[in-house]
Parts: C-alpha cells; structure tokens; sequence
C-alpha cells in the first residue's frame, strides 16, 4: 500500500487546474448506459473509482474507451443486468447502476456497494423509490438485491433529500412510461449535471437544482457529448490547504458558487478570495481565525465533504471551532490522524471543537477514509517536519494526481 511523504512548512503558491467532478462523472456513467448512441464524457479525472465504473459499464457490455479526459461509451450492446459483488464493493457509486440498469435490461441483480466507513449507509430509500416505481425488489442473502419489473412514472416523495436516491430514481424513470416527481429531492450541483446530461440525450428533466425534479419518460434517446462540471470537493480541499499554509493560490476551471459556504467561512477566517469567472484566487497573510460554528447540511448548506479539510485548516488557526456533522453518523475519523500531528481536538458524536494551535508537527499518520485523508494531508503540509499519510488508496479515489497537483503549488512531497 502506498504512502504520500511531505515535508511540510512551506507556503502553497501557484495554479492548478481542477479535475472534473467524481460526483458526478459516476452517475454520468450509469447514466450513458440509457443512451440511443455514443456518448462522449470530457473532463474526467484520472481516479480509481472513474475506473471501477468503467470496468461496471463492460461488464454490462458496454464498449468503453479512454482518451485523456474523454471516456467514450458505446452502450449498444449493453444487456448485461447482474453486476457481482467484487465490482459492486469497489465504491460506493455502484449502487447508481441499479436505476441504470433496471431502467435499460428491465431487470438488475447486484448486491449491497461499498465506498468510505462513514457509518451506517444504508440503501433503504433508494429500495422504497424503485418500489414505487414499480419494481419488484428481493433481498436475497449475502446482500444481493434482485429487481425486475416494468417502471411506470410516479410521485416519490424521499423523507431525506439523498444524493444517490434521487440519481438512482432520475435514472430509473426517465425512460419509462409516463410523469414522475421526486419530491424533496436532492439540490447537489451534480444532480444538476446529471440533468443536464440526460437531457443532452433526449430525456425531459426538469427542476434540477430545486426540491421538486419532473421527469417525463421518453421512448428514444440519443448520443451526446457532455461536458462533466468540476469538482467543488477538491476546489474545496485545495483552498483548505492554501489557507491552512498561508499560501496564494489560482484555481482554473472552477465554479465558485459551487463553493460558496466554504469561500464564506474561509474569508471569515482571514483568506483574501476574489473570483474571475471560472478562477478562484486566495491569499491568506495572517493566522487564521476560529470560525463560528460549521453545520453540515445537504446542498446548498456547508458540504459533509468539506468537513474534514476545514478542520484541518482551524487546527492551526487562533481560537476555537466547532464543527456539527449532520449528514453522516461516523464522519470524525480524522481527528486522530490530525491529533498525532499536535491538533487539539475534543470529539463528542456528532460534534467536535478543534482548539486551535500555533503550530502542528511532522507525524506518520494513515488515511482512513477519502476526506478525511485529505484534511492529513493538509495538516502535513502545514505542519513543521516531515509526515506521512498511509492507505493512500482512499485519496486516489477522489483526487487525481493528488501529488504532482501539490508539487505544482511548491509542496514537497512524494509517493512511496
Ligand atoms: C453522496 O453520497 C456522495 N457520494 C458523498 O460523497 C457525499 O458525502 C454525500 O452524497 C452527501 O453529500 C457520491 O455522490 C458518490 P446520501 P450518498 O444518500 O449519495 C442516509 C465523497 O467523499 N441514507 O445523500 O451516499 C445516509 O446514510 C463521498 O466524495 C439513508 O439513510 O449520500 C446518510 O446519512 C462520501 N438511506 C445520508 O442519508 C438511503 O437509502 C446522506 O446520504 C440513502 C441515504
């Protein structure tokens, strides 16, 4: 397994381009199973969970092909229903195939997906939503999930506004027989793309964005080439770091109002942020200041994603903050990692005050989910000495290139 080296202490200075989102490059990819023809995918990013889908989609028969950041998929022949669970663990995202799956062949076996330990993540709204829609769904042992049935539009109310329950019902109805509404829907900037994208072949979405999505099913899609938004968490991360370091950094290919609960805390703390359409600049001179109280909250509140590298910056900043995580039962994982670095952390469930100290130092620490790696990450490039970040495997599913884009910001660091 590998490991990333830093020596930390230097300011993060330069420009990087930001990936294209891993959020929503993998429901676009369930998504291309649904269309009449070739689609191309541009802005990609190099990760493994991007690979883990592409080995899905063959699976299903599929032709796929990679070209730097396009990904082409031929789905003609995708009439493969059952995915085993070796692939379905691979990451969370699988679970997107369901909808995919049983919208195209009429029928899916697969079993429970894997993904980041956050606590318990169950699938039981994304079962209730296809129920609804029509499908007759057996859990069979060893976690494998059996539907089949002919899907007819409906109103499906989520008594949570999931991300992946409301992809997996957009995706399981917009081909199917009449008008379905999702009610309480998800707002997440990648349910819009995901919209966006099933337009783009033919499928009548509206309302992304908003708590009410209407799909009208259509008999005929189409190919399309679609241009994958980037990715808001590793914006998100990298600004973290910057400020964290006391560095100046330009993030290209961006979309700040994506970002913006975290740009807001940020700048509460004492970062310089100015935007220039798909730029974001961000300078911090001072220490960073404690910030009031950071709430998690689905889409447009302050991201879950975004919890472990704002914690990671407020380790070193002066006063205390207090972070509530709402979304996810176990999302604190990395306040040991960050403690073995010097961060003063006190935990208690759901919350968790992070005293601010003056400086954080070298310590060999191990990544135990993809956020929370990278808030070590951040910690390490601030803190004085060298560290190490262990299981890297958690970082490469999220973010691509990770240390050649932290090289190109002067960090000094290496992959062992
Ligand atoms: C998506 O996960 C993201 N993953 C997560 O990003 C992100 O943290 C999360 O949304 C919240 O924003 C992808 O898009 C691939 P949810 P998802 O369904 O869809 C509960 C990252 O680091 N729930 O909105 O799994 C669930 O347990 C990852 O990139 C049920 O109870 O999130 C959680 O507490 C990690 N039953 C809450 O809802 C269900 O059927 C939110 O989950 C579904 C979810």
């Amino acid at each position: 397994m590998s490991k990333l080296w830093i020596s930390g202490g230097r300011r993060l200075e330069g420009e990087i381009t930001v990936q294209g989102a891993k959020n929503s490059v993998l429901p676009l990819l369930a998504a291309s199973i649904l269309a009449g023809d070739e689609v191309v995918l541009e802005n990609c990013p190099d990760l493994a969970d991007v690979d883990s889908a592409i080995d899905i989609l063959r699976l299903l028969g599929a032709e796929v092909k990679r070209d730097k950041d396009r990904i082409h998929i031929n789905p003609c022949n995708a009439a493969q229903s059952e995915v085993p669970p070796a692939y379905m663990r691979r990451m969370r995202s699988s679970v997107i195939f369901l909808g995919a799956v049983l919208a195209r062949t009429g029928s899916a076996c697969m079993s429970f997906p894997g993904g980041c330990e956050l606590g318990p993540r169950p699938i039981d709204m994304h079962l209730e939503a296809l129920r609804t829609l029509g499908a007759q769904i057996v859990e069979e042992e060893r976690n494998v999930i059996r539907c089949a049935g002919q899907l007819k539009g409906a109103r499906v109310r989520l008594r949570f506004p999931s991300v992946g329950a409301t992809e997996n019902v957009m995706l399981a109805s917009c081909t199917c027989d009449g008008e379905t509404i999702i009610e309480n829907a998800a707002r997440e900037p990648e349910i819009e793309d995901l919209a966006g994208f099933l337009n783009a072949i033919g499928c009548r979405v509206r309302g992304a964005g908003s708590p009410v999505i209407l799909i009208e099913g259509v008999k005929k899609t189409h190919g399309a080439r679609y241009r994958v938004i980037a990715d808001r968490i590793v914006a998100g991360t990298y600004c973290c770091a910057a400020a964290a370091t006391g560095g100046m950094v330009t993030l290209d290919g961006v979309e700040p109002s994506h970002l913006a609960h975290l740009t807001q805390a940020l700048e509460a703390a004492g970062c310089s942020i100015a935007v220039d359409d798909d730029r974001l600049h961000l300078q911090m001179k001072q220490r960073l200041r404690a910030v009031a109280p950071v709430v998690t909250a689905p889409y447009p509140g302050f991201a879950t994603d975004l919890q472990a590298p704002l914690m990671a910056a407020m380790t070193v900043a002066q006063g205390q903050t207090r972070f509530i995580e709402t979304i996810f039962e176990n999302r604190f994982q990395h306040a040991d990692g960050l403690r073995a670095m010097g961060a003063d952390i006190v935990t208690d469930g759901r919350t968790a005050w992070v005293n601010g100290v003056g400086t954080l130092h070298g310590a060999d620490t191990t990544a135990t989910d993809l956020r929370g790696g990278a808030s070590l990450v951040i910690a390490a490039l601030a803190a004085h000495g060298e560290s190490s970040i262990g299981a890297l495997e958690h970082l490469d599913r999220g973010y691509a290139h990770l240390e050649q884009q932290l090289r190109a910001l002067g960090a000094v660091c290496e992959r062992t």
